[in-house]
């Protein structure tokens, strides 16, 4: 090594050392992002904590309008950390090298983009994934989704939405893992892996972004952005854990704060939520950022009095990036200035950031991800429809089969298909599919088709008036029933009615709750119609939320929940249908009976009036069965599944074993998900009546049959208090292993005293 590089070596080390002998350096990053930090002026500084959304088309002009100006200013000063919504790699190149060339110190840019169920090829819905409750088919759609969203110059997905939520009012129930805390966290950490991978250095890995932290899916009334207000225990115990496992087991590299406030301070400058508990008590390493706009929405909030206040309140509460607030770049050099915020959590913030930027491997080539030949080639691949249609076929749920009317049998009747949805190519891909092509999904009547099916085809009614647009109301048609006779008159000479009915993509996602949630429009009086002249119906449910079908329930005899399935949706539907893939799907969200009884939830606390002891004076309505319509859980097959052989054994206090035996006893094979749920009967904060504490999804042919085996551990047998302390306590508990949250084996086992 010659003389040079010596010296160079030493002054660096010297220079860090003079800069920040306060920092340990945990590894060769953290000496290379201090290094880079010293030659940072605040300025540049602040320019990495800075995001700005991509909204032109960078090969073309720069738009004239001042915003876009100054955008274009600040990228080439090296004053932006980060750009979203810019996708392809040819943009993603231009930008990034108007950074890296045109900026004194050439910090690449890290391009993130909402990757939320697939990039191109689009898989389920993230509600619809977690009903197959598959974690190495979520992880592997992640996986795909990671794949091509790299193609296209990404390395950063907004995604997983690991929010909890129990209220199917709430448009984004459709974008996370339903109302159970330990499934949305084994889920969670399923989706980040998949898109993190095993080597963040990789070309087709990308960061991921646990959110949105947290409790976003609490918002009363289930109206998004609205109030939220949650005790700490439900904090604790319901809300932080899926965050906590996305650290822990999957080490995702960034969150995302939420739009709400969590006990009256809004969670962008909640110092509570981001620095003591995150940061401090967990130990996340990552950086935040804020969700789009959330600290300039302080003001509305009457939080901040302006945006130098916001500036001020998201930086001292731990906000690392700000998207799109301007905040950081118009204020915080100035507060730094005037010693109203430390440049130590500057520091702080822009290191955090660096760190992932360096384990991305973007300082060793800013444009790796910027590959025009991968694009050609992974984008739409063969194997990536594959799996899409596995991920499709895994998430549908059979809710119900009366007289074993499914599966259809090919060409042995005469099939009617009904409903718009069952001719639509878009509403299957769902919302949130920001980079997919429009109307590339296999509709119903193309899978029925493709699988050889003859069918004769009526619309019944149309589902929605005029145009749609991601961010414009849709116009639901309550009136038109012009196609209805065409309907009727042919179920009435059919033998089987397959009616596609459910959700447009836009009824449900960001800002789109519903206060009702029956068959929006004219479906339900379609169906009702229908059922007149034939009841022989099987309802194929194309749906972003759990929907209150009580009628459909009580008259219709066949009915699948297919949810938005994605690319494949008409091919999954159709192998369903037909028997050749037997349904193996289990609702991670209860069905209400109506939305009266919303937020309605398996894991509810005992209260102290469990049931009714009286005629008027326990908790239920009097107006309405206070059950669900389908439990947590709940999900048929083809096949029968039967439970024996229970046995519990407590090996020590900190570890009970619990073995069941499961039995194929039909006549097809088929997959059950065995669900474990376990009570805490007694303890110093109470204790919902049953929690899920553990599942194993096994296929079993017929008359074949498997020992399950769980082993509980503190992980499962404890809890947190108010203060989140974790505790394991002593006492009787019982454990329920069973085919959904309702129906089980139980036994009883007591820990001792410890
Ligand atoms: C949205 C969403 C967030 C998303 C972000 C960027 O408002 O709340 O989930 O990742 O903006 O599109």
């Amino acid at each position: 090594m010659n003389f040079r590089i010596i010296i160079v070596l030493i002054a660096s080390v010297m220079l860090i050392y003079s800069c920040h002998s306060t920092v340990d350096f945990k590894d060769e990053i953290d000496l290379k992002v201090d290094n880079l930090l010293c030659q940072m002026t605040l300025e540049e500084k602040i320019g990495q904590m800075n995001q700005y959304n991509g909204f032109w088309d960078v090969t073309g002009p720069v738009p004239s309008e001042e915003n876009a100006q100054t955008k274009y200013e600040h990228i080439k000063k090296g004053w932006v950390g980060s750009m979203l919504n810019v996708r392809g790699a040819i943009k993603v190149r231009k930008m990034q090298s108007l950074a890296v060339d045109s900026s004194r110190l050439g910090i690449p840019m890290i391009f993130g983009f909402d990757v939320i169920h697939g990039h191109k090829t689009m898989s389920p819905i993230p509600l619809a994934e977690s009903a197959s409750w598959d974690l190495q088919a979520i992880e592997k759609s992640a996986r795909i989704a990671a794949i091509e969203a790299s193609a296209e110059g990404l390395n950063w997905t907004f995604a997983p939405m690991v929010d909890i939520s129990r209220d199917a009012r709430w448009g984004r129930v459709m974008e996370g893992a339903g109302e159970d805390t330990y499934l949305a966290a084994r889920i969670g950490v399923a989706r980040i892996n998949g898109f993190q991978g095993d080597d963040l250095n990789s070309p087709n890995t990308i960061a991921a972004c646990a959110k949105h932290f947290a409790g976003y899916g609490f918002a009363e009334a289930g109206m998004d952005y609205n109030t939220v207000d949650v005790g700490t225990t439900t904090l604790h115990n319901v809300i932080f854990p899926p965050f906590k496992a996305a650290i822990d087991e999957a080490k995702v590299k960034t969150i995302m704060n939420s739009f709400n406030i969590i006990n009256g301070v809004p969670a962008t400058a909640n110092k509570w939520l981001q620095r003591d508990i995150l940061k401090n008590k967990w130990g996340f390493e990552g950086f935040v950022i804020s969700d789009w706009s959330s600290g300039e929405e302080m003001i509305d909030h009457g939080y901040a009095k302006d945006l130098e206040h916001v500036a001020e309140l998201s930086a001292i509460g731990g906000s690392d990036m700000d998207m799109e607030s301007h905040a950081y770049i118009k204020c915080l050099a100035k507060l730094v200035k005037a010693g109203k915020v430390e440049e130590s959590k500057v520091d702080d913030a822009v290191r955090r950031i660096l760190k992932v930027k360096f384990e991305l491997g973007l300082f060793e080539d800013p444009y790796k991800y910027c590959d025009e030949s991968r694009e050609t080639e992974l984008i739409y691949h063969p194997k990536h429809m594959a799996a899409a249609l596995d991920m499709a076929k895994k998430s549908i749920v059979l809710l119900k089969n009366e007289n074993q009317l499914l599966p259809l049998k090919k060409n042995k009747s005469k099939v009617a298909v009904i409903g718009a949805l069952a001719n639509d190519k878009d509403s299957p891909l769902g919302n949130w599919r920001m980079a997919a092509d429009d109307n590339t999904a296999v509709s119903v009547l193309e899978g029925l088709k493709s699988y050889g099916v003859n069918y004769k085809y009526a619309e019944g009614a149309k589902l929605i008036t005029g145009e749609t647009a991601f961010s414009a109301k849709i116009k639901v048609n309550t009136s038109d029933k012009s196609g209805f006779q065409q309907a009727i008159t042919l179920a009435k000479k059919s033998d089987v009615v397959i009616m596609v009915l459910g959700e447009h993509a836009l009824h449900s996602g960001e800002g789109r709750s519903r206060s009702r949630l029956g068959l929006p429009g004219v479906q339900q009086e379609l169906l009702e119609a229908v059922y007149k002249v034939n009841q022989n119906i099987v309802l194929v449910l194309m749906n972003g939320r759990p929907l209150a079908i009580t009628w459909a329930d009580e008259h219709i005899p066949a009915i699948l929940e297919t949810w938005h399935l994605g690319t494949q949706t008409g091919h999954a539907i159709a192998e369903v249908l037909y028997g050749a893939y037997n349904p193996s799907g289990k609702l991670p969200m209860t069905f209400p009976r109506h939305v009266g009884q919303v937020p309605i939830y398996y894991n509810q606390y005992r209260t102290g009036r469990p049931g009714p002891k009286t005629e008027v004076f326990w908790p239920h309505y009097i107006d309405s069965s206070e059950k669900p319509l389908y439990p947590f859980g709940y999900g048929l097959s083809y096949t029968q599944f039967e439970y024996s052989d229970m046995s519990v054994k407590v090996v020590d206090n900190t570890k009970v074993e619990v073995k069941v035996s499961v039995l194929n006893s039909g006549s097809v094979f088929g997959e059950e998900v065995v669900q474990l749920y376990l009570h805490d009967k007694v303890a110093s904060v109470v204790r919902p009546v049953k929690e899920l504490k553990g599942f194993e999804k096994i296929s079993l042919k017929p008359n074949q049959s498997k020992e399950v085996v769980f082993v509980l551990t503190n992980k499962e047998l404890g809890f947190y208090d108010g203060a989140g302390h974790f505790l394991v306590e002593p006492g009787e508990f019982e454990v329920m292993v069973g085919t959904n949250s309702e129906s089980g084996l139980k036994d009883n086992f007591i820990l001792t005293g410890f």
